[in-house]
């Protein structure tokens, strides 16, 4: 079945786990599943991903917007538009909302600007289904705090509000794509949420 899924949350909102439990639900239904994160996916994509997250330089707002905007279009091109091609479920670890979020509210850089780039990496290509793992910030930071801190987790609180507010935000404005999960129940919890969402609109 070709179909295009993106998940998107703060850090810590449980999203890559509710990836793989959703991808070894639908590979038990059959169905051929590719799964990548972004930014990676490739091997360029990943080499910036690298650079994006641990750098121990101070990166320019904009240079970190670009980064991620050119992982975006390696990784449109070369791994998400061919499985789409093949009839395969692609199952994203964060898309273009992310850069919205992170980029557009979190660091402030005009939103009109962001949508622009995100359009151009991805040749306009747009997810089916989003799911938003929607936590408030300090289960998040509560989740988080044994973790190492990359660059860009390391940003402080009032980042995290903005980004959560950019989240809620595009979420209201997007409602036909987009569907707001409460993370903040334990993980069976919202895989079945999940669950119900697929079964009922997909009917597998
Ligand atoms: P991850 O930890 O969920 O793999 O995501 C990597 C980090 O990069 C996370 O802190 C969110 C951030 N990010 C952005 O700031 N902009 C983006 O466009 C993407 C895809 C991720």
């Amino acid at each position: 079945m070709k179909l295009f899924i993106t998940f998107e949350g703060i850090d810590g909102c449980g999203k890559t786990t509710q990836l793989h439990l959703l991808q070894d639900y639908l590979t038990r239904k059959g169905e051929k599943v590719t799964l990548i994160r972004e930014p990676g996916g490739t091997k360029l994509s990943e080499t910036i991903r690298q650079i994006l997250l641990n750098s121990k330089e101070s990166i320019n707002y904009l240079t970190e917007l670009f980064l991620f905007e050119s992982a975006r279009a390696e990784l449109t091109e070369k791994v998400i538009l061919p499985a789409l091609n093949r009839n395969e479920i692609v199952l994203c670890d964060r898309f273009y909302d992310s850069t919205t979020a992170y980029q557009g509210y979190g660091r402030m850089i005009d939103i009109s600007k962001i949508e622009v780039l995100n359009k151009l990496a991805t040749n306009g290509l747009e997810p089916d289904i989003t799911f938003y793992l929607r936590i408030p910030l300090e289960i998040a930071k509560e989740r988080t705090k044994s973790k190492s801190l990359d660059r860009m987790e390391s940003a402080d609180i009032e980042f995290y509000k903005r980004v959560i507010n950019g989240f809620d935000e595009i979420y209201e404005k997007e409602k036909h794509r987009i569907v707001k999960i409460d993370a903040t129940n334990n993980i069976d919890s919202v895989h079945q949420s999940i669950l119900v969402y697929i079964h009922n609109r997909l009917n597998i």
